[in-house]
């Protein structure tokens, strides 16, 4: 019995090195690419400078622009898990003071429909969905219209 059992096992380990041995090594997506490569935007897709006026919003829902610089240097606009400079301003105890828009109630409503009176985490990160709008010609013709 113990005997089968080796064997069995010697058989096992035999068939996966077989098997490992026949896979192909893993490839990147980007093949032969280095990473920093993809980093830098070409000059062309760069932004320009920041629009001045609000763009309009055109449907519902949609992520509002950021309608002002962002120094991504200046510690009022740096985002750290210990400090959120966007907060500083848009944050419902400053918003007043700082004449800023408040940032949105959908924003302090947690999982369960309930308004809190300190942001949700999940939003905590404002730069994941709100970018800076900038005043550049499209690159590619589009006809989108809005709903509103
Ligand atoms: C020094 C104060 C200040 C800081 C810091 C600041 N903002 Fe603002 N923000 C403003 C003001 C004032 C406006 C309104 C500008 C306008 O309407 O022309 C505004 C507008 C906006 C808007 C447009 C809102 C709308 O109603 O459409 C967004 C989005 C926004 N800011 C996001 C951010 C994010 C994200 C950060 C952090 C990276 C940030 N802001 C940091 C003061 C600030
Ligand atoms: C997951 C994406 C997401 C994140 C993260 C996020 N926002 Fe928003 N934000 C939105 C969307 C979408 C809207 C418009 C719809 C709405 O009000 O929910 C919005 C609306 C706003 C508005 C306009 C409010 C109004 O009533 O017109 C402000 C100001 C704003 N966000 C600021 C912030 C700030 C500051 C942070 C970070 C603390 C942040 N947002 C994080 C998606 C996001």
């Amino acid at each position: 019995m113990k005997k089968i059992a080796v064997v069995i096992a010697v058989c096992l380990v035999g068939g996966l090195a077989v098997s490992c041995a026949m896979q192909p090594p893993t490839q990147s997506l980007r093949g032969d690419v280095a990473m920093q490569a993809n980093n830098v935007a070409p000059p062309e897709t760069m932004p320009a400078k920041p629009a001045k006026k609000l763009f309009p919003r055109t449907f519902e829902g949609q992520v509002p622009l950021i309608a002002h610089k962002v120094q991504v240097d200046a510690e009022k606009y740096t985002i750290s898990i210990t400090k959120n400079g966007c907060l500083g301003c848009h944050d419902k105890p400053n918003y007043k003071k700082e004449e800023a828009p408040v940032t949105s109630k959908t924003h302090y409503t947690a999982a369960d429909g309930t308004e809190q009176e300190t942001l949700v985490g999940k939003w905590y990160f404002c730069t994941q969905c709100h970018v800076v709008q900038m005043e550049v010609a499209p690159i590619v013709e589009n006809t989108f219209v809005g709903t509103k």
